[in-house]
């Protein structure tokens, strides 16, 4: 199944219902499994987490720690782009010049990298001393 495929999958299965806003997010790994997460919010608001944080915890859960690929979708008017904390869960497990497919369920997409969604992330030479 592509990322895409994938992607717009799990979205279905986000719970978002005091956003009414579902996010699919789909990661390939370096052994070339996927890995899928979506939205799932909390009554107390910000327990909720996002799609690219399940995603991510699958992924790590199976053992595998770097990204190549990632794919974002919502139906949002414009290719969804993942918050700021997202963007830093993804550097944390991918180079900056992995490609990040942001899309719209109306089948816009919008390609990027992780390194231009978060320059100058924090990492791990910040805390070298
Ligand atoms: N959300 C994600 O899951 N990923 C993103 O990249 C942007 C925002 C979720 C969080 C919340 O459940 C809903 O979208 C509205 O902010």
């Amino acid at each position: 199944m592509s990322l895409k495929e994938a992607a717009r999958a799990v979205r279905e299965n986000a719970h978002a219902p005091y956003s009414n806003f579902k996010v699919g997010a789909a990661l390939r790994a370096r052994s070339g499994a996927v890995f899928v997460g979506c939205n799932v919010e909390n009554v107390a608001y910000p327990e909720g987490t996002c799609a690219e944080a399940g995603a991510i915890a699958a992924m790590v859960a199976a053992g595998e720690t770097e990204i190549t690929e990632a794919y974002v979708i919502a139906g949002s008017p414009t290719p969804v782009s993942p918050c700021g904390g997202c963007r830093q869960k993804l550097a944390e497990f991918a180079a900056a010049d992995v490609p990040v497919t942001m899309a719209t369920t109306s089948g816009v997409e919008q390609r990027t990298t992780v390194g231009a969604l978060l320059p100058g992330e924090f990492n791990a030479d910040h805390l070298g001393g």
